[in-house]
């Protein structure tokens, strides 16, 4: 490799389930949109189709489900063991169900970023569709996505980004949803590639993006 070509960071993905903001990972990848490679795909269960996802773009897989260790904190050390192995220097929370040890927090400070359906701190806490199902429960009329640092408390650590969709009079859970979800498509890999190429500072609580440089533009 030569001295100009800065190596290409290396990103995990922790996965439960469908997949979605994996394939957006992916899809930021190609574009040119997200400077990282994908070397580790971690889910929490053998039967996510998210598995599939992460094999069809030839990412390694592992499947480390917290009901096979007999601790929280040993299915930490477990997850800590695959990420070092794999070297990566961060790590996204895409549809993660399990609550991460606060080992693995500690491990990689700053370094791991979770996207959640809501405008947070509004409906923190549980999985997809609930946030979206309190947001119609409360009658809120705007809700969205958050991308946030992953920190010991769980959805509330610092805010990274969000976007805001409207709530219509009409929405169900599933039309809610999915117009959140086209915006966690967009938010994580922006958010993804902002922490990747340092331009992200986190100081008390909050974090600040920093302006493009000319070379990076
Ligand atoms: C997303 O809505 C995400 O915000 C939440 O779980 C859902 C996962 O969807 N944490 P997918 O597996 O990425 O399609």
């Amino acid at each position: 490799m030569s001295e100009e070509t800065p190596a290409v960071p290396a990103l995990a993905v922790l996965v439960s389930g469908r997949g979605s903001n994996l394939a957006a990972i992916f899809r930021g990848i190609e574009r040119g949109e997200l400077h990282a490679r994908v070397t580790l795909v971690i889910s929490s269960r053998a039967d996510a189709p998210a598995l599939d996802i992460a094999r069809q773009h030839g990412a390694e897989t592992r499947v480390i489900a917290p009901k096979s260790f007999a601790s929280r904190v040993e299915a930490g050390a477990a997850i800590i063991a695959a990420l070092q192995e794999a070297h990566v220097q961060a790590v996204a929370l895409a549809g993660y169900k399990p609550i991460l040890d606060a080992s693995v927090v500690e491990a990689y400070p700053n370094r791991i970023l979770n996207v959640h359906p809501s405008l947070l701190p509004a409906f923190a806490g549980g999985m997809a569709p609930r946030p979206q199902a309190d947001a119609l429960a409360a009658g809120v009329k705007v809700s969205g996505c958050t991308v946030h640092i992953v920190t010991a408390d769980v959805d509330a650590g610092p805010i990274v980004a969000q976007a805001a969709v409207p709530v219509l009079d009409d929405d169900t859970v599933e039309s809610l949803s999915a117009r959140i979800l086209a915006e966690e498509h967009r938010l994580l890999p922006l958010a993804l590639e902002w922490l990747l190429s340092g331009r992200l500072s986190i100081e008390h609580g909050h974090t600040w993006l920093a302006p493009v440089s000319p070379r990076q533009a």
